[in-house]
């Protein structure tokens, strides 16, 4: 029942994961200077660097990357700031096991800058998905989600800031759910067993 995490930068996410306890096997990164790699390593955790600047193609770097993460036949396999897109063959090798957290309320705001893009809005309530991932960018069966109020001060920075807290709190709970063998899709929605979800207050679309 392991877990291979893909970053490429700071790391939060993939810490939240760590410090949860869950089953870490490895992390990869394809930027060799991701700041994360450096926690990981620090806790014993294997750390590998697939450098998509190394490859000629998206297709070529997904295949380096399937066979470094294959190493380790994880049961999960978890997208924490991994900026990178990947092919539909990549993601139909991970069907059902490839998971990714995504700063706002899917389906608004698929893509990049997502907090100032929800503040040019005027939306007053953003936030956080944890959802499967499928071929179209962003997209996917939502897990779970969290829902951050927008205050009328609000800056790009300190709403991802209010939102990073719950995606550290959201992306552990789905990611152990998926480990657990929880989490059913049918017709493209998500549906988990777990009898305690609604003391942890959060948002899942149904609950068995
Ligand atoms: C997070 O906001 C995550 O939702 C998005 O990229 C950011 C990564 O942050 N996909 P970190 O590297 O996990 O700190």
């Amino acid at each position: 029942m392991s877990l291979v995490v893909l970053i490429s930068g700071r790391g939060s996410n993939m810490r939240a994961l760590v410090e949860a306890g869950l089953p870490v096997s490895a992390v990869i990164s394809n930027r060799a200077d991701a700041a994360g790699l450096t926690y990981a390593a620090g806790q014993g955790i294997a750390t590998h660097v697939v450098a998509h600047s190394d490859f000629a193609s998206r297709e070529l770097f997904d295949a380096a990357l399937a066979a470094q993460i294959d190493q380790y036949a994880p049961r999960v396999v978890a997208l924490a700031g991994f900026m990178r897109i990947l092919t539909p063959a990549f993601v139909a090798r991970y069907a059902h096991r490839l998971v990714n957290i995504h700063p706002s309320l899917l389906p608004a705001f698929t893509g990049l800058d997502t907090h100032a893009r929800a503040l040019a809005a005027g939306v007053c309530v953003h936030g956080c998905t944890v959802h499967l991932v499928t071929a179209a960018l962003d997209h996917g069966p939502i897990i779970a989600q969290a829902a951050v109020a927008v205050r009328r001060d609000d800056t790009p920075e300190r709403l991802a800031e209010r939102v990073l807290v719950q995606e550290h709190r959201i992306f552990p709970q789905a990611v152990r759910w998926l480990l657990e063998s929880r989490v059913r899709v049918q017709d493209e929605q998500v549906h988990v067993r777990d009898a305690n979800v609604s003391a942890q207050a959060l948002c899942v679309p149904d609950v068995e």
